[in-house]
């Protein structure tokens, strides 16, 4: 029955209109056009936890494509590699970003990650040159200073026996990171809490609520004035946008006064940010879009890396061993250097554990489009309109995919096998999506949490507090074994915070040089000690 649809699909695109097509191929349809499998009735359990895990339910029930059903909505949920591919690439110019640009328009505007169309074309056509190689490398040295930072914090804590709470550190530490990466500022999270960091959070947070809210309140006129909620994000927005409005002032001035050529890999040592190459390479923008994109990529490239690390450290925490193995690694690659960008390539077991992470804890862990026009997923037909969850979280557990789906295994990915994405492994693995609207960080984000863990891990060993939470086996009694808890917004968050108990390593060359007065009194008895050395 393959040939009906692609008639039917190849007269769609030369226009004509879909009514006709439905009248002309009803034959078709009533005869042999399979459905695709319905999920009804199960709304109530998804109020209750992450959506995605009772989608990984529905998944195990209903297969790789099903249509989940709330009243008058509905929502189609992939689950399947091939059908992945075909949305994000092979016929990704058939698809928007849906309801995931009418919730961020508040925030990112016509941004990246939102726009669609031109608009998004042609943005990421100035943008993606900005991220050259030769800007990822000096970055290193930012990822070092910054992680530098939280380590000093992070031995205070050691010194007097408190336990840290590492998630908030962890978004700290990136939004510390990108503020100086995309605009040339200086939030200082990890020493300062007020105005613009407290503005960042409250917008943050309102995204994250307005994409898991049942209803749209937000859009309900008299609410948007009254409601003090609303009120603060409003005053948030407004201190950040004058903020960016002010920073794009200046970096305007330091291009205007520099003497520098723009060329491919440009970049102004003094402020290598990625506002700075767009300015210099004369994008002719309107100030707002320029904002919105600033913004776009402040959101995009903080959460997902604080929440890569806080997943990571986690999984660690639950395997001394793999522990253990990344800190020999560390040990010899680094030593005490501050890393640099040809240890990135060397950094091989620490790249597989992150790797690992991403797979068990994607972010986000779903990506979300509508379909501009009439398609076929896999065997079946569907029309226009239709919103779609691609669940990277299911695709990334699948048991049909995966060995030990559930366990975390970085010695799945060889060390000497290549660095694991879409393309080399089918889209069964998406940490990044895939096709056009791939990130467009994502080589900035590996390096930036290779920075993080390596450098964390040289100094520190971590175990979860004993004072935390108690653990919570999944009350669904599905087959994930929930540990520490999650909840979601855009990215998988802990319901309570990651609570680690954070002690200083004595790493085998400084216990050794304790050590040495010890060895020579006790241990050796044929050091003649009364003969000098
Ligand atoms: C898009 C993940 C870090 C900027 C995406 C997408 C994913 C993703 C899955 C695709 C979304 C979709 O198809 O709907 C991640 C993860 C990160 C990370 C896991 C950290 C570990 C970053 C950073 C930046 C960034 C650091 C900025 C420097 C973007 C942008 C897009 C994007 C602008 C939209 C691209 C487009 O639509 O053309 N990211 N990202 N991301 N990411 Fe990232």
């Amino acid at each position: 029955s393959g040939f009906p649809y692609s008639l039917r699909n190849g007269l769609s695109k030369l226009g004509i209109p879909s009514e006709i097509l439905d009248y002309l191929f009803k034959w078709d349809q009533a005869n042999a056009s399979p459905q695709i499998p319905e999920a009804k009735g199960q709304i109530s359990a998804i109020r209750s936890e992450p959506f995605f895990i009772p989608l990984y339910r529905l998944y195990l029930a209903y297969g790789g494509i099903f249509r989940l059903t709330f009243g008058p909505k509905s929502f189609l949920i992939v689950s399947d590699p091939s059908i992945a591919k075909h949305i994000l690439k092979d016929n990704s110019k058939a698809y928007s970003k849906g309801i995931l640009a009418e919730i961020l328009e508040f925030v990112m505007g016509k941004g990246l990650i939102p726009a669609d169309g031109d608009v998004w074309r042609v943005r990421r056509r100035a943008i993606v040159p900005a991220l050259h190689q030769k800007y990822v490398a000096a970055m290193i040295s930012l990822f070092g200073q910054a992680t530098d930072r939280l380590c000093k914090k992070l031995d205070a804590a050691a010194s007097d026996g408190e336990d840290v709470e590492m998630e908030s550190l962890f978004s700290r530490l990136t939004l510390d990171i990108i503020g100086k990466a995309v605009f040339n500022y200086d939030f200082d999270s990890l020493t300062n809490d007020a105005g613009i960091v407290e503005a960042v959070y409250t917008v943050l947070r309102e995204a994250e609520d307005r994409s898991v809210a049942p209803i749209p309140f937000w859009e309900i006129p008299i609410w948007k004035n009254i409601s003090p909620r609303q009120k603060k994000v409003s005053g948030a927005l407004k201190l950040i946008n004058g903020t960016l409005d002010d920073l794009i002032d200046i970096c305007k001035r330091m291009v205007d006064e520099e003497e520098l050529q723009f060329h491919e890999e440009y970049m102004n040592e003094q402020d290598p940010s990625i506002l700075h190459f767009l300015l210099a390479s004369g994008d002719d923008v309107s100030s707002k879009q320029l904002r919105d994109d600033l913004m776009t990529m402040l959101i995009a490239g903080h959460e997902t890396s604080a929440a890569v690390l806080t997943w990571t450290f986690y999984l660690l925490s639950k395997e001394p061993i793999v522990l253990s193995k990344l800190q020999d690694e560390v040990d010899s690659v680094l030593g005490d250097r501050f890393p640099t960008i040809e240890d990135m390539k060397k950094l091989k077991y620490t790249n597989r554990v992150i790797n690992e992470s991403m797979r068990l804890y994607p972010q986000p862990p779903v990506l979300i489009r509508r379909s501009l026009e009439d398609d076929m997923l896999g065997k079946y037909p569907i029309k226009r309109g239709e919103d779609i969850f691609i669940s990277v979280w299911n695709l990334h557990r699948s048991p049909n995919l995966w060995e030990d789906a559930d366990k975390f295994n970085p010695e799945r990915w060889p060390l000497d096998g290549p660095n694991p994405n879409e393309t080399n492994q089918n889209f069964r693995y998406l940490p990044f999506g895939g096709g056009p609207r791939k990130c467009v960080g994502d080589m900035f984000a590996s390096y930036e949490t290779l920075v993080a863990v390596a450098m964390l891990v040289r100094r520190f060993n971590f175990e979860i507090a004993l004072g935390a939470p108690p653990e919570h086996a999944d009350p669904f009694k599905g087959p994930i074994v929930v540990q520490v808890q999650m909840t979601t917004g855009a990215t998988i968050h802990t319901t309570e915070g990651l609570n680690m108990t954070v002690t200083r390593r004595l790493k085998p060359s400084v216990a050794r040089v304790l050590e040495m007065p010890v060895l020579k009194v006790d241990v050796d008895p044929y050091v003649n000690l009364s003969n000098g050395d």
